[in-house]
Parts: structure tokens; C-alpha cells; sequence
């Protein structure tokens, strides 16, 4: 089989996901989504989860409340014929799947450039990498170009410095998976935004700037693995 990513040149495709629920995958793929069309990109969003359609439901509340619509389309099962169609119209796909082995993120992560792995610093939500990273190495078989970025997520604002050496230290047994510089820390921004159809792009503060930092590492991590 070809490397899938190969037929996407123009297109920039991200999967966000991780082996553990509620880590902040769907939090992450649609703050990309939006902060990716602020930079004039034309995103679009696969749900990939089916047991919640979240960001689906978020998109129609994006609508529904005005804001500038991001697409978003039901994936299920093997998602290549939902990307090749959707690459003639975008220019970024960001798939978020549901947590766990799924055909979803099996068949992203062999046409995606960037698998993005949210993840919190707590120790049971980090050992999840270990089995994500043998997806992963199974991916590589068929997509050798596709990169993986760790973003560490709900971080303590006040004890973030240990947090992060842990996870940097955990990390180092993952030689292939890159630890985001930037760290996202446990605010209310995030569920605010989302409940009113928004990104914290959308509302100034930390979260803003440390989500537009992660999106300049996510962007730069899809042309240089
Ligand atoms: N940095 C953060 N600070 C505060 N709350 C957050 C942060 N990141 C995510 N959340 C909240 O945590 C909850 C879970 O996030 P999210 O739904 O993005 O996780 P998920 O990994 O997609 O979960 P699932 O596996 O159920 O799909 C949501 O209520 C979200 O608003
Ligand atoms: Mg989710």
C-alpha cells in the first residue's frame, strides 16, 4: 500500500487523538480548526466519533449563534473516500476521534501528516502512549511521514513546572513522539468557548495566546518529520 499522506501534498490533515477519554482531543481539534481559518485557511472538521458527534454539535452551534462556520462532516469507519473528498475543498482536515483503537484513527493516521495527542500529565493517562505508540509504528508501515506531537493538556496553573519535567521525563522513552513546547493549563476559557460555539481563540486571554503558540508547533510539526 502507498503512503496515503503522499496524495494530500496541498492538504494538511491532523488527527487528534489518544487512547484515553476525556484528555481534551475534541477541545484541541476544534480550536485548531478555528485558529487555522483565522490564519485564512479553509479547514474542515471530520467527526470521528459517533458516540458523541461533539464537535458536530458544536459546529451547529457555531451556526446557530453567528459565528463564522467551520465545516463539519460524520466520519465513521474507514475514513479515506471522507478525506480524498474533502481534500478538493479545504485545505486542512483535522479528524477527531473518539478515545481508544478505532478503524477511525487507523485509517486518519495513515493519511494524516500530524497525529496531535492530547494528553493530561497524570500517570494513567500517560501510560496510554504505550499502546498508541504501536498504532503508531503500524501507521509508519504505510505513512513514514507522519509525525507525532504531544500537547500536554489541563495542567495545573500553579504546579505546571513538575508536571511538565515528569512528562518530559516519561516522554524520553518516546524518541519519535515530540512534546509540545506549548502547554495548555486548566482554565474555564476552554469549556466556556465551547458551550457558546466558540474557540478561546475567540476570547482574549493565556488560553488565546498558548492555543495560536500550539498551532504554529502543530503547523511547523507537518513539514519536518
Ligand atoms: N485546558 C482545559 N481547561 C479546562 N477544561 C478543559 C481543558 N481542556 C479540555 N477541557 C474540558 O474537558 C472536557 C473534556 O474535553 P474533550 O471533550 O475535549 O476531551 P476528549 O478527549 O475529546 O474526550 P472524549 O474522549 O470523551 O471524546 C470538556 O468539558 C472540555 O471543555
Ligand atoms: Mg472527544
Amino acid at each position: 500500500m502507498q503512503a496515503q499522506a503522499l496524495c494530500y501534498s496541498s492538504v494538511m490533515i491532523f488527527t487528534v487523538g489518544q487512547n484515553k477519554g476525556g484528555v481534551g482531543k475534541t477541545t484541541v481539534a476544534m480550536n485548531l480548526a478555528i485558529e487555522l481559518q483565522r490564519r485564512g485557511r479553509r479547514p474542515a472538521l471530520v467527526d470521528a466519533d459517533h458516540t458523541l458527534r461533539t464537535a458536530q454539535l458544536w459546529a451547529d452551534d457555531r451556526v446557530r449563534a453567528g459565528l463564522p462556520p467551520i465545516p463539519a462532516f460524520a466520519g465513521e469507519g474507514n475514513l479515506m473516500s471522507t478525506l480524498e473528498n474533502l481534500h478538493e475543498s479545504h485545505d486542512d482536515v483535522i479528524l477527531d476521534v473518539r478515545g481508544g483503537d478505532s478503524t477511525e484513527m487507523r485509517t486518519g493516521l495513515v493519511a494524516s501528516d500530524v497525529l496531535v495527542v492530547p494528553t493530561t500529565g497524570q500517570q494513567n493517562d500517560l501510560d496510554s502512549l504505550e499502546p498508541l505508540e504501536r498504532t503508531v509504528k503500524q501507521a509508519w508501515d504505510f505513512n513514514p511521514e507522519l509525525a507525532v506531537i504531544v500537547v500536554l493538556n489541563r495542567v495545573s496553573p500553579q504546579g505546571s513546572r513538575y508536571e511538565i519535567e515528569d512528562a518530559k521525563a516519561y516522554l524520553e522513552d518516546f524518541p519519535d513522539f515530540r512534546l509540545a513546547e506549548t502547554v495548555l493549563t486548566t482554565a474555564k476559557a476552554w469549556s466556556r468557548a465551547r458551550t457558546e460555539g466558540k474557540g478561546v481563540v475567540e476570547i482574549d486571554g493565556k488560553a488565546k495566546a498558548a492555543m495560536q503558540l500550539l498551532t504554529s508547533e502543530i503547523v511547523s510539526a507537518a513539514g519536518e518529520k
